[in-house]
Order: C-alpha cells, then sequence, then structure tokens
C-alpha cells in the first residue's frame, strides 16, 4: 500500500451542528472538504492508529464514494480494522449497534438524516464514539478545532475492494470486514421483543404498513417485519433505498410522510402504520385514521414497555429533550422513576444512558430509543409499539383514548419557519431572551406567563453546563411555549416553536389540535413578535 500525505489548509464553517456536519452535497464534494473533515476526526480522537471502525451510511447520493475515501483515509491513518455495510449501507441505529456489540473505537455514519438527498440535496457526516452514541461536545469541539489548523491529510493511492460484496479484505495494513447491514440489528431486536406475540397478531390478520420512504429502513424493515415476523407482502412500502429518496423528503411526520397517512386515512386502513427516516433512526407511528404524537408516543411506550421482555421490570428512569411535551413525566411520577430533561440531540441522553439512569428516553422530534444503544430508533419504536400491542390487546387509538382519560392529554404542535435570513433570526431570539427577566408575573394574550428562562443543563453524569438551549415560557394553566433556533438547517435559520397545552383528565380531549392550541399559538406570537421578525404570517411546516 502507498499512502500520500496531502497539503491542505482549513476550510471555513466545518463546525458540527446537533447531529455531525451537515452541508449541501455540492459542498461535500467540494476538493479536500470531506478528506479534510474526515482527518479531523482521527486527529481529534487521538489518531486512528490501530483502531477499529464501523463505517456505513444512509445510501444517499455521494454516500459510497464518500466510504471509499473514508476507507483509503483510514488505512493511510493506520486503522487496524473496519467494519462496513455492504453497500455502504448501515442505518443510525445498526451502526450503533456494531459499535457496542464488536467494542470498536467508534464509528463514521454518513447521514443527512431527514433532510433530502441527491446532488442538490443534503450531506452528512458524524463520528460515533465508542460507546455507540453521537460524539459529545467535547470531541465534537476538539475535531472542530483541528479543522482550523489542519495542514495536511493521509489517504492511500490504491482502491479499497469493492463494499458491494460480502467478506474480508486489506488494504495494507487495514482489514476490511463487509458485512450483511441488518443481521446484528434483528438478533438485537430478537432479543429485546416477544417475537412470538408479534408473529401470531400477523397469523391473526393484523395490517400493517410501514413507510420506509425510500430510505435506509427499507431492506431492515423488509427483512425483520415481512420475512421473519410474517406481515403480509408489502406491508413495507417505498422499500428500496434510492440515492435522493425518490426525490421525497425522508422525514416521518403527517407533512411528508403523507403517502402513509392517506393509507391510514383510507376505508381499508390497516391496524398500525409507522414509517422511518433517511438514516432509520426517526419513527412516525399511527393507529387507523390517528397520527400519535411523538411526544404522546413515548409517554404511552414508558406506560405499557413492561409488555416487552427487555424492559419488564426494568425501567430506571425516563428522559425526554426539553421541548418534548411533558406527557412522558406525568407517568414517571405514577411509576415512581426520574424524568430527565435535556437540550435538543440525541447526544444529550448519551450519559444518562451510559450511566443506567434512563431506559428509554425521546424527542418530540420522532425519536425514541432505548438503553439498547445510543441512538434513537426507528424500527425499534415500531416493534415495541408492536409488541405492546400483540400482548395488550387494544386497538392503538383505544389505548391512546384510555391513557389520556387517565392522565390527562397534552395537546401538542410544533410550528417551523424554515429559510429566514439568520440575522433575523438571532434579532428575534435577543430580542426575547432581553426580555425574559420581565415576562412573569405579566399577561400576553390572555395568558399569564408564571415562568421564562433560557434552559440551561446540568449534566448530572458529568457535571457539564450546557446553557442557551431554548427560551422556556410557562403559563399560568400549564400550557408552555418553547422556541429555539435549529441546529441541523444547511439555509438560512429554521425558528422552531413548540406549542403545549395540558387538559386534565376529565377534560376534551377529541378537540382539534390547533384549535385547542389557538390560545397559546397567539400568546407565541405576541411574546416574540414572530411575525414581525420573520415577515411571515403563519409557520412553513405544522407538525
Ligand atoms: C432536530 C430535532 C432534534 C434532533 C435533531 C437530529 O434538531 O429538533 O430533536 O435530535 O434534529 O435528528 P434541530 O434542527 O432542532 O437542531
Ligand atoms: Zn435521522
Amino acid at each position: 500500500m502507498t499512502s500520500r500525505t496531502v497539503q491542505t489548509s482549513p476550510i471555513e464553517g466545518q463546525k458540527p451542528g446537533t447531529s455531525g456536519l451537515r452541508k449541501k452535497t455540492a459542498v461535500f464534494r467540494e476538493p479536500s472538504y470531506l478528506e479534510n473533515f474526515v482527518q479531523c476526526i482521527f486527529d481529534g480522537t487521538g489518531g486512528a492508529a490501530g483502531k477499529t471502525y464501523v463505517v456505513g451510511g444512509d445510501g444517499r447520493f455521494f454516500n459510497a464514494e464518500a466510504i471509499g475515501v473514508i476507507i483509503r483515509m483510514a488505512a493511510a491513518n493506520g486503522a487496524a480494522r473496519l467494519i462496513v455495510g455492504q453497500g455502504g449501507i448501515l442505518s443510525t441505529p445498526a451502526a450503533s449497534n456494531l459499535i457496542r456489540k464488536y467494542k470498536t473505537d467508534g464509528g463514521i455514519i454518513l447521514s443527512a438524516s431527514h433532510n433530502p438527498g441527491g446532488e442538490n440535496g443534503d450531506f452528512g457526516i458524524k463520528f460515533n464514539a465508542p460507546n455507540g452514541g453521537p460524539a459529545p461536545e467535547k470531541i465534537t469541539d476538539a475535531i472542530f478545532a483541528r479543522t482550523r489548523e489542519i495542514t495536511e491529510y493521509r489517504i492511500t493511492e490504491e482502491e479499497a475492494a469493492d463494499i458491494g460484496r460480502i467478506g474480508t479484505s486489506v488494504l495494507g495494513a487495514c482489514r476490511i470486514d463487509v458485512i450483511d447491514p441488518v443481521t446484528d440489528y434483528e438478533a438485537l431486536m430478537q432479543e429485546l421483543f416477544d417475537f412470538d406475540a408479534i408473529g401470531s397478531l400477523f397469523e391473526r390478520g393484523f395490517r400493517i404498513c410501514f413507510d420506509a420512504m425510500h430510505a435506509v429502513t427499507g431492506p431492515y424493515a423488509t427483512r425483520i417485519l415481512e420475512e421473519t415476523l410474517g406481515a403480509a407482502k408489502g406491508s413495507v412500502i417505498n422499500a428500496v433505498p434510492l440515492p435522493d429518496f425518490g426525490g421525497g423528503h425522508p422525514d416521518p411526520n403527517p407533512v411528508w410522510a403523507s403517502e402513509l397517512v392517506v393509507i391510514m386515512e383510507g376505508a381499508r386502513a390497516p391496524d398500525f402504520g409507522a414509517a422511518s427516516d433517511g438514516d432509520g433512526d426517526r419513527n412516525m407511528i399511527m393507529g387507523k385514521g390517528a397520527f400519535v404524537s411523538p411526544s404522546d408516543s413515548l409517554a404511552l411506550l414508558t406506560a405499557y414497555a413492561h409488555l416487552a421482555p427487555a424492559y419488564s421490570g426494568k425501567l430506571t428512569g425516563v428522559a425526554r429533550s426539553m421541548p418534548t411535551s411533558r406527557a412522558v413525566d406525568l407517568v414517571a411520577e405514577r411509576l415512581g422513576i426520574p424524568c430527565f430533561e435535556t437540550p435538543t440531540g440525541w447526544k444529550f441522553f448519551g450519559n444518562l444512558l451510559d450511566a443506567g439512569k434512563v431506559t428509554l428516553c425521546g424527542e418530540e422530534s420522532a425519536g425514541t430509543g432505548s438503553d439498547h444503544i445510543r441512538e434513537k430508533d426507528g424500527l425499534w419504536a415500531a416493534l415495541l409499539w408492536l409488541n405492546i400491542l400483540a400482548r395488550d390487546g387494544r386497538d392503538i387509538v383505544q389505548l391512546r383514548a384510555d391513557h389520556w382519560r387517565s392522565f390527562g392529554r397534552n395537546y401538542y404542535s410544533r410550528h417551523d419557519y424554515e429559510e429566514i435570513p439568520t440575522q433575523d433570526a438571532e434579532k428575534l431570539m435577543t430580542t426575547l431572551r432581553n426580555r425574559l427577566p420581565d415576562l412573569p408575573g405579566t399577561t400576553v394574550a390572555g395568558m399569564q406567563i408564571t415562568t421564562a428562562d433560557d434552559f440551561a443543563y446540568r449534566d448530572p453524569v458529568d457535571d457539564s453546563l450546557t446553557e442557551a438551549q431554548g427560551v422556556r415560557i410557562a403559563f399560568g394553566d400549564g400550557s408552555r411555549v418553547v422556541m429555539r433556533l435549529s441546529g441541523t438547517g444547511t439555509q438560512g435559520a429554521t425558528l422552531r416553536v413548540y406549542l403545549e397545552r395540558f387538559v386534565g383528565r376529565s377534560g376534551d380531549h377529541a378537540q382539534d389540535l390547533q384549535t385547542a392550541l389557538a390560545p397559546v399559538i397567539a400568546a407565541a406570537e405576541t411574546v416574540a413578535d414572530i411575525t414581525k421578525h420573520t415577515g411571515r404570517s403563519s409557520a412553513d411546516v405544522i407538525t
């Protein structure tokens, strides 16, 4: 093997965001852009010499090419072994599992998650730590610091062997194992869930629709749901991963997974619907004609997780990201287990999971997961739901209605204002932050503000402090507004407004969602002058 040292210089803006480095695909294809960042991953984590990494991605345009570069760079940097998904395919949860199972030094995952792919779409790369989770801030900070001082990178002259075929090859001293992307993940799911119960549910004629959105989960869902568990052929739709996700936006929410919504609202709707995103870590859950909000899903899964073998009697605690509704808090309280509130981004759950303080965790943005890996996991969420439904016997819509009667309902919605000029978005947030001390005790749009702050998180495990994680405004009637700017966008700024209104046990749980939230929406507008700052009279995406 001949390796080359190539002179390079720092490239502006290689700062990892909420979930790795995400940019337009065209930016990643600029000379040295990918190479610089990969070298900085190695340099920022003590070098690649002698190390083992998992490498794979969500199959989007440029995935295979990028993996070729990473293999050549890892070999040139002295890595001992790479575990690569066949065809460069690994869902984010499957990669997390492999990192943990084979005790590797981490993994490099190529994905821009739910962002559109293709030549004109987005691309991304993230480093996951040896625990299988997204690199914590001290690692991403070290990588970013390297991007500002890099002078050279190393790469082999030779190409790596074909990653399209399962098998082992070598590139210099580096062993490359190309593996089936599904096998290890399926084995893990089999350990966690009652496959017999789910299988007999399907035998009894229970019908499902799983929308893989032409993204990475297709092969996983087809193998596990159809081939192993016996769901009817065709239960998994859009099952073949495509480089541009079929031109779609692989984000499992009612707006982007409209094909699933139409099926689930149709006359012959299946009993259960689910979808997952570009890299397979997000999930959307539906019953006949009913969308289960991710916040409610987390609460319900917590309430019924004991029906799955892995979680029976084993829930130590739960965690939710700060903007996620407080529905799960009520369940945790009744179960007598702690509920942690963390900043947005899966990486903040890592320490809690590692320390055994929480078993389940989730985010309002369609992420749910457990201590089985260190990423959220879309197909896992669908399987846990199926396990619960198989063992409980009730229909999902009934189960949820009973839950609301028992705990009350947290009406919840997120309003996104996308691609706002960054300066305008920052001005909105700064103006709002400056007003915070004066807000408690005042009334806006008829709603009394009780507390207002900018969320700061003290990690209970390593004591690290993360500040300015979003403005929280709580009202006297238990409602809440949260506002923050997205950390995953690639163009301009996205303002996220999270709205929540609690209606107690005996209240009306069947109201139209946006109508129920109208007073909170009006209060958010008044307190933050959203229209004035953004020039928009309504949100671009409402989920
Ligand atoms: C978004 C979600 C967040 C999630 C992240 C990665 O981040 O809001 O919950 O962890 O994507 O999937 P944001 O764009 O809000 O920073
Ligand atoms: Zn994702």
